[in-house]
């Protein structure tokens, strides 16, 4: 017997998404293999990593661990959505680059949502409180210290930027 469908309606950065799936099918499945946004990784498969990270209404939430029927009016932003409107980087992504945030590059999408997640509500973080951001994230090759430079860097420029 076939498995039925459930209708769903996502905005997935900025575009409305209709589609039809299975209950079970977890956001990251259909991020990934449906949408081909193949910039949110898939690490762990339950919730310990952080490499699947996206915004659900503007909070970072792990993919791995929803089924798409949940995201079904919300709003998700993927790593792709992040970049400007021109498809060059933004002052996050730049910062990551500029202090060596990352190495593999394989925490880096899910890095990026919860540091965005963190600059949204809050402008001027301290160290402490980034690191609390980004502490459900794992990362195994940069030692963590880059990665808070680079958030300290872009909060710096976007606060010099208003
Ligand atoms: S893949 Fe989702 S938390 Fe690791
Ligand atoms: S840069 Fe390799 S896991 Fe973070």
């Amino acid at each position: 017997m076939s498995e039925s469908l459930h209708k769903v309606v996502i905005e997935v950065n900025g575009k409305r998404r209709e589609a039809h799936v299975p209950a079970r099918l977890s956001l990251v499945d259909w991020l990934r293999e449906e949408l081909r946004l193949t910039g949110t990784h898939v690490g762990c498969e339950h919730g310990i990593c952080g490499a699947c990270s996206v915004m659900l209404d503007g909070e970072p939430v792990r993919s791995c661990l929803m089924y798409t029927v949940q995201a079904n009016g919300h709003r998700i932003t993927t790593v792709e959505g992040l970049a400007r409107p021109d498809g060059s980087m933004s002052v996050l992504q730049d910062a990551f680059c500029e202090t060596h945030g990352l190495q593999c590059g394989y925490c880096t999408p899910g890095m990026l949502i919860a540091a965005q997640g963190l600059l949204n509500s809050n402008p001027n973080p301290t160290e402490e409180q980034i690191r609390d951001a980004i502490g459900g994230n794992l990362c195994r090759c940069t030692g963590y210290q880059q990665i808070v430079e680079a958030v300290e860097l872009a909060a710096k420029r976007m606060r010099e930027a208003k």
